[in-house]
């Protein structure tokens, strides 16, 4: 294909503005899906995706488009459609697709304005140098104010109020005019034909038929069937088995040539031989210099996974080596806790990679688990000058600590005005240091902060939306790291510590937290036949304390006289109650406790 006719571009647009409503009608006006074949969001294949209405994993549609102007040439156009993952913890993987493309549709619901993570994902377009086409969709409602939030994306870009496309996923109306826009606006892409080829992947998933599909846009030179190529970031060579389109079914071709994007198969079986961001060149005469921008994925967010029942912990296993196969970014590793038992200490990009994870093994797989409370990773140093990495607060080292570094955030909140106050003091309680405020409209901010990783993972959003009436938005990207007075809480049942429950805390926070810990326990765990203390301390000092006072529970006192299948009745419903229980130390203590104390904070 020559290049002059591609354009590669991707929708950026907060969940629920309607990109997938309007990816689906361009499908349906492109003819690349006959009507009778659509179904709502054709694009998300995944079931939890379509349940949660998130995209997690991104893909790419050829569409060739007709310009419905007469501009003398009836050329056909190739639309190649990317689609970018929607949320924070996968902005790596949005910047690849972003680097794939050369313009992209900016896409805001027109009853609701802009939201912080498209915001987000805007900045990452401009400095890609992207052609932006800001687009109002749901012209249609009652509830739209297109006037309003023309003059908002008009401003933050810097172009006129009318020129920004107001469309209909939903009827279709303005959709025809887009795609012309996007033919006349994107520029076509630009490479050297006759060099060595030099592809970039943006998205690498695992099909259970096919092994690893691999989504590139090739940006110099030709890949061809039957060739052999290299990954030039670990050296790897493979055989391309296959390689094409998707139209939106894959459709193989002999080869894909400069500007095109596409698919390859080589057979491999594990995402992480195939990985976003690495550059493919052919095996022999290659090139020499990989395409920049690649990145190895890094986990942020780590949490214990511990299956209810001990007889699970292999089918843990299983399902995690199943998962890794299509998510090169999720790392584990087997952990013993004293609590909980065999598990594994599992790495994550975010929150929602965590919650998404977790959903998957319990849905797909059909596992009970515990998971401890997510953390991120301390850099400790020592006195004696050596450092440690610690990512399960547990291991936290004790003796003498030179200093702690911890992971923080840039956040950006975009919230009606009138909860700028609300948001600030949020922040401060937080620990967040303020980068700056804009107005976007008279009555509408944005606001950045500082704010460490680990006080964000811990119910920042919850707060958030609960504090503005689930106006405000969020998102934040890893900046680096900065020292904290950070102190580790243990709790002690019965002057033994519980691995599970204890924590990194900064230390005008510790005393809190273990108060509302060890009040928490007295209540969820049931008297024993002695009395059991249970604090909280940092080291070998003691901060909080309550008493489980002591029992006599003898069930068969009632029975006394009784006949004896009731006694035994009894004594069987007490055994079935213990299977129930864990031994920590000599503490019963109930496997809903571990699960009320973990999930809510
Ligand atoms: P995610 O896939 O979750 O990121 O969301 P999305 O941005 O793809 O949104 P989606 O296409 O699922 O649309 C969200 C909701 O808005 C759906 O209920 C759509 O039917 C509705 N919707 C999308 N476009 C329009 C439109 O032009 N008008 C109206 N009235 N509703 C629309």
């Amino acid at each position: 294909t020559d290049p002059a006719v591609i354009r590669n571009f991707c929708i950026i647009a907060h969940i629920d503005h309607g990109k997938s409503t309007l990816a689906d009608r361009m499908l349906q006006i492109t003819g690349v899906v006959e009507q009778r074949q659509m179904r709502a969001q054709y694009l998300d294949r995944m079931d939890i995706e379509r349940e949660r209405g998130i995209t997690i994993k991104s893909q790419a549609v050829r569409l060739p488009w007709a310009s419905t102007e007469g501009d003398g040439s009836d050329t056909t156009h190739i639309l190649n459609m990317i689609d970018t993952p929607g949320h924070v913890d996968f902005t790596y993987e949005v910047s690849r697709s972003l680097a794939a493309c050369e313009g992209c549709i900016l896409l805001v619901d027109a009853a609701q304005g802009i939201e912080a993570q498209t915001l987000a994902n805007l900045y990452l377009a401009m400095e890609n140098d992207l052609t932006i086409i800001p687009v109002l969709n749901k012209i249609d409602l009652p509830a739209a104010q297109p006037e309003k939030f023309a003059a908002e994306l008009a401003g933050l870009i810097g172009c006129d109020p009318s020129d920004v496309l107001r469309v209909s996923a939903k009827t279709g109306e303005g959709v025809a005019e887009l795609l012309d826009k996007v033919v006349r606006e994107v520029p076509a892409p630009v490479g050297v034909k006759d060099a060595p080829a030099r592809a970039m992947i943006f998205d690498s998933v695992y099909d259970s038929y096919r092994g690893v599909v691999t989504y590139v846009k090739v940006v110099d030179g030709q890949l061809n069937k039957r060739e052999r190529i290299r990954m030039m970031s670990t050296g790897a060579q493979h055989e391309l088995l296959e390689i094409g389109t998707n139209s939106p079914e894959m459709t193989p071709a002999d080869g894909l040539s400069v500007g095109e994007v596409g698919y390859l198969i080589t057979g491999v079986k594990d995402v992480r031989q195939s990985k976003v961001g690495d550059t493919i060149t052919q095996y022999t005469k290659g090139a020499t210099e990989a395409l920049g921008g690649y990145k190895d994925p890094k986990p942020m967010v780590f949490s214990g996974l511990y299956p209810l029942d001990g007889s699970d912990y292999p089918l843990l296993r299983d399902a995690l080596d199943k998962l890794q196969l299509n998510d090169a970014a999720l790392v584990y590793e087997p952990e013993t806790s004293a609590a909980l038992g065999f598990g594994f200490r599992v790495g994550f990009l975010g929150l929602l990679h965590l919650e998404v994870i977790r959903e998957r093994l319990e849905r797909e797989f059909g596992l009970d688990l515990i998971a401890t409370a997510p953390n991120v990773i301390y850099r400790v140093t020592m006195e004696d000058g050596t450092e440690h990495e610690v990512t399960n607060p547990s291991e936290f080292p004790t003796g003498k600590i030179d200093s702690v570094h911890e992971p923080v955030v840039r956040a950006t909140i975009l919230a009606p005005s009138e909860f700028i106050g609300a948001i600030m003091e949020l922040c401060q309680n937080r620990r967040g240091a303020l980068l700056g405020m804009d107005y976007l409209s008279e009555d509408r901010v944005e606001i950045r902060y500082t704010l460490p990783l680990a006080e964000v993972v811990f119910d920042f959003f919850d707060q958030l939306k609960s504090k503005t009436r689930g106006y405000a938005s969020l998102d934040y990207e890893p900046t680096g790291e900065q020292t904290a007075d950070l102190v580790k809480v243990d709790i002690l049942l019965h002057g033994d510590k519980v691995d599970a429950f204890s924590a990194i805390c900064h230390k005008d926070k510790a005393y809190a937290y273990g108060v509302r810990l060890v009040a928490k326990l007295r209540e969820l765990i049931p008297r024993q036949a002695f009395e059991v203390p249970v604090q909280a301390a940092i080291g070998a000092r003691v901060i909080a304390r309550e008493t489980i006072r002591a029992i006599r529970k003898d069930v068969l006192a009632k029975c006394y006289g009784g006949d004896i299948s009731r006694k035994r009745k009894l004594l069987e419903k007490q055994k079935e109650g213990k299977k129930r229980m864990k031994m920590v130390g000599s503490v019963e203590v109930p496997q809903e406790a571990f699960i009320a104390v973990l999930s809510s904070d």
